[in-house]
């Protein structure tokens, strides 16, 4: 018998002194089961099994980039558009993603393949612009490079 999602974060909740304390793992574990998002449902799931509000949730799922409250597509780019970024061109790095993915920042493609977001320091700030690809760090990233990095996720 497969344990479902009530189950593993009640397993997970043993781990830690206190239920809050598993709320940023047990919405990545849910997260992971629903396809790469929080829906409502996937955050009542984990309210539920931590005793805690749907809202309490939401709140803290909203606040953190890993965790999506919207649907993602199958590959995910984010743009660090944070100061040392930004002072390096980060603008550009955004711009050039939007035209050769034809969306714009925020946005998925149509056919569910890539969604581009700006984020905040991804903490590479030595190697600006980083462009975390699948949460892989691509290191100082210039809008020449970019139809590359598109080019290989299409592979
Ligand atoms: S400001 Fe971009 S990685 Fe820190």
């Amino acid at each position: 018998m497969s344990l479902t999602l009530y189950d593993e974060v009640q397993a997970m909740r043993e781990i830690y002194p206190e239920p809050l304390s598993a709320v940023l793992p047990a919405l990545r574990l849910a997260q992971e089961r629903h396809g790469g998002w929080l829906s409502e449902e996937a955050l009542r799931e984990v309210a539920e099994a931590l005793e805690l509000t749907p809202a309490y949730c939401d709140s803290i799922a909203s606040f953190y980039d890993m965790l999506h409250t919207e649907p993602v597509g199958r590959h995910l780019v984010e743009v660090c558009t944070n100061i040392s970024c930004a002072l390096s061109g980060a603008q550009g790095v955004v711009e050039a993603f939007e035209r050769e993915l034809g969306i714009a920042i925020g946005e998925t493609t149509a056919d569910g393949g890539v969604t581009l977001r700006a984020v905040e320091c991804l903490g590479g700030c030595g190697w600006a612009t980083v462009v975390a690809v699948d949460n892989r760090h691509k290191l100082h990233v210039r809008p020449h490079d970019v139809a590359g990095i598109v080019g290989e996720l299409a592979e």
